[in-house]
């Protein structure tokens, strides 16, 4: 939609941005906004309700070329996230007219409210809201890509914190586009090297972030069993790549966040072959991987956490061929759990189990978080609008949902217990990878996972099968992935 969104620069914008809640007439800040009233006269005309997501334009005589006035929602339930949705529909709106400078002056109405607004969260999830909306992956455009010619928008605001939070949310979002742009690049593209190689360039980016990758003996010698299994059968090499990000200054005591992303490029399923229509869009299992990718790149340019930030992408490719892991086969992982292979399908928990043996033998957590396109039983249970959490740690959950709560990126706790744990039990191994049975099915991928979590780590699992893509434009996002899991990443460690 846009080809680079900045904050800033000279006034003199082309448009201005005003806010109107529902029902409500506009806030006297506003009305100093409007010289000659027809900013207040498009206020009252129908279609001017102030819905959440509205903008009705208005062409005044004197001053900015164009005002859009956008609806706010009902003004006792305002919350500012809603914002997000609003910096989507106000970037199409722009981008419609060809906009390239706009004023954004929300602090009347804002203002109006009783209850303070956080100026920069408000700006923050505007910024957020524009950056996602500007994505287009331009090195996979297609006949059926919308909108051929990209133009440049620069963005200021009056109010200081909100002009702050609106870098902020753009920077945010740049991380989170850095993930889309990854999942939308073919399998056939996006290969192991070709991950690692994403990594090594975003390390070369940024003096903070560093990367190293582990493959061929070393993956043997560091018995990282699910990878070599999973990624036998094909002519990409699995490999585990190792992002660091390391501060200037430690703050006292913080030990590293561990980030386990399942970056499966493709999964066909393996000898337990995906049938039907199910294997079309699986050049999106390495999603979690992407969301990650995209945390570390926000991480490293605006959230500069004052802890370590260790990622580990777990990349394999789910082929086939002769060389291919098979059901029946029995795994040895390196913390001596044994796994029968009941269904090559279940790759991701086998590759994640690697990630979290490495994460909590080496990397001296001071939590876990893994994130996957697991299950196609939490697209059931949540569909699109939650993605699953794990995770019995108080402390640990308390702030994954503050961080959900920020991002606007939801999850949803599922339980753990003994009795999902039962399912797993194998007549010839410790655990089996998948239970014969359907019961609890997102639910049997985070019993699987506990194996391989020592016992004290703070562990959270996320199951972002439903979330990681959208099928139609909504809100924020155009068709396609969503980047979830980037920002909330990001979060979680600014909190
Ligand atoms: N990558 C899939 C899960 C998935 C499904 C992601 C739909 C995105 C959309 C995963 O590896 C898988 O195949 N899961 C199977 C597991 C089963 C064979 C135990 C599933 O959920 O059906
Ligand atoms: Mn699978
Ligand atoms: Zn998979």
């Amino acid at each position: 939609m846009f080809s680079s969104i900045t904050v800033g620069g000279r006034s003199g914008a082309q448009a201005l941005v005003v806010g109107q809640f529902k029902g409500q007439k506009l806030d006297k800040g506003t009305l100093k906004l409007d010289p000659d009233g027809s900013v207040l006269a498009a206020s009252r005309r129908t279609e001017a309700t102030g819905e959440a997501g509205s903008v009705v334009e208005v062409f005044p005589g004197e001053g900015f070329e164009r005002v859009l006035i956008l609806g706010l929602g009902g003004k006792d339930s305002f919350d500012v996230g809603s914002l997000r949705r609003g910096g989507g529909v106000l970037g199409r709106a722009l981008a419609s007219a060809k906009i390239t400078s706009v004023e954004i002056a929300l602090d009347g109405a804002l203002g109006s409210i009783k209850r303070a607004v956080d100026e920069e969260r408000a700006g923050q999830a505007l910024g957020e809201g524009l950056g996602l909306i500007g994505w287009v992956c331009d090195e996979f455009r297609g006949s059926g890509t919308n909108g051929k010619k990209r133009g440049k928008l620069s963005v200021r605001a009056s109010d200081r914190d909100f002009s702050a939070g609106l870098k902020r949310g753009l920077a945010l979002a740049e991380g989170a586009n850095l993930a889309r742009t990854l999942s939308q690049t073919p399998p056939n593209i996006a290969t192991t090297m070709y991950m690692a190689k994403a990594c090594q360039k975003l390390a070369r980016q940024f003096d903070t972030l560093s990367c190293t990758v582990i493959k061929g003996e070393r993956l043997v010698k560091e018995r990282l069993e699910g990878l070599i299994n999973v990624g036998k059968a094909s002519e990409s090499p699995p490999c585990l790549i190792r992002l660091e990000y390391t501060p200037r200054s430690v703050a006292k005591g913080a030990k590293p966040a561990v980030f386990v992303g399942k970056t499966i490029t493709y999964d066909s399923g393996g000898l337990s072959i995906k049938v039907g229509g199910g294997m079309r869009g699986m050049k999106r299992d390495k999603d979690g991987g992407c969301a990650v990718i995209g945390a570390m790149h926000s991480i490293a340019s605006v959230v500069k956490p004052r802890r370590k930030v260790v990622a580990l992408l777990m990349c394999a490719e789910n082929a086939i061929s002769d060389e291919a892991y098979r059901p029946d086969d029995v795994l040895t992982f390196r913390n001596g759990v044994t796994v029968e292979v009941t269904n090559t399908d279940a790759e991701g928990r086998l590759v994640l189990a690697d990630g979290l043996c490495w994460a909590c033998d080496k990397e001296k957590p001071g939590f876990i978080v893994d994130i996957a396109t697991l299950t196609g039983g939490v697209v059931v249970a949540l569909g699109s609008t939650y993605a699953g959490m794990w995770c019995d740690d108080d402390g640990l959950r308390a702030q994954v949902q503050g961080a959900s709560d920020r991002s606007g990126e939801r999850v949803r706790r599922l339980p753990h217990h003994q009795e999902y744990r039962d399912l797993m039990k194998s007549p010839v191994a410790d655990i089996v990878n998948s239970a014969p049975v359907r019961a609890a099915h997102p639910i049997q991928g985070a019993a699987f996972l506990s194996h391989f979590v020592k016992e004290g780590i703070p562990w959270a699992h996320i199951d972002i099968a439903g979330t990681h893509a959208v099928d139609k434009d909504s809100g924020e996002y155009i068709a396609g992935p969503t980047g979830f899991g980037a920002r909330l990443l990001a979060e979680l460690v600014a909190g």
